[in-house]
């Protein structure tokens, strides 16, 4: 049986498009995209999702609101729907140690730098290319790494370097670290994952 896949998100959900575009070459043999959770209703990863025909859900955590609170209803909509492994692509909220630890190994994230430069809390989106290009590096780069109770900190699976140029603004950075390591380090770490999962249910 295929490892069934959520996809979390909270933006534009490129990365979430990298996945759809993968499983429809037939490069996502062992995963099934299964799920999309949002946790911002105005995403427009959620139409990508529509467009693709994959279920979706918007998860909120309201302002103010405990985090154990979102985090329950979010295992909820995990478990009704039978899913086996989780990709971040661009989800703008940390898990808690709690919620990693019903996943162990099963939860991957894209960060859009070389782990362990420019990553933790508070780096996330343009945010993480602006300190690159602040600091003054020359490569960058993205990674894909398991998640686990410290932010950015799991186990690396995969990375890939992006050369910095003269004229890059975070946003120029972010296309090309995009265009260059996510779209195509993400679907190869998920269905690596996703392969592994399947091999481990079947044993
Ligand atoms: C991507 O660059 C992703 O690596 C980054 O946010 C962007 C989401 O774009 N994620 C983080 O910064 C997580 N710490 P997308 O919605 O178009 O995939």
């Amino acid at each position: 049986m295929k490892t069934r896949i959520a996809v979390l998100v909270s933006g534009g959900g490129t990365n979430l498009q990298a996945l759809i575009d993968a499983r429809d070459r037939g490069e996502l043999p062992h995963g099934m995209l299964a799920l999309v959770v949002s946790n911002n209703e105005g995403a427009y990863a959620l139409e990508r999702a529509k467009k693709a025909g994959i279920p979706a859900a918007v998860c909120l955590r309201a302002k103010g609101t405990p985090r154990s609170d979102f985090e329950a209803r979010l295992l909820d909509i995990l478990s009704q729907n039978n899913i086996d492994m989780i990709v971040l692509a661009g989800f703008m909220a940390i898990l808690s140690a709690d919620f990693v630890g019903h996943y162990p190994e099963r939860i991957i994230n894209i960060h859009p730098s070389l782990i362990p430069s420019f990553c933790g809390e508070g780096f996330y989106g343009l945010r993480v290319h602006r300190a690159a290009l602040d600091y003054g590096v020359k490569v960058t780069g993205a990674t894909v790494h398991f998640v686990n109770e410290i932010p950015d900190g799991g186990r690396i699976i995969a990375q890939k370097a992006v050369d910095i140029l003269p004229d890059d603004t975070p946003e120029t950075l972010q296309r090309r670290v995009m265009e260059q390591a996510e779209w195509i380090l993400l679907p190869r770490a998920a269905e690596e994952v996703a392969r592994e999962l399947e091999m481990r249910n079947e044993e």
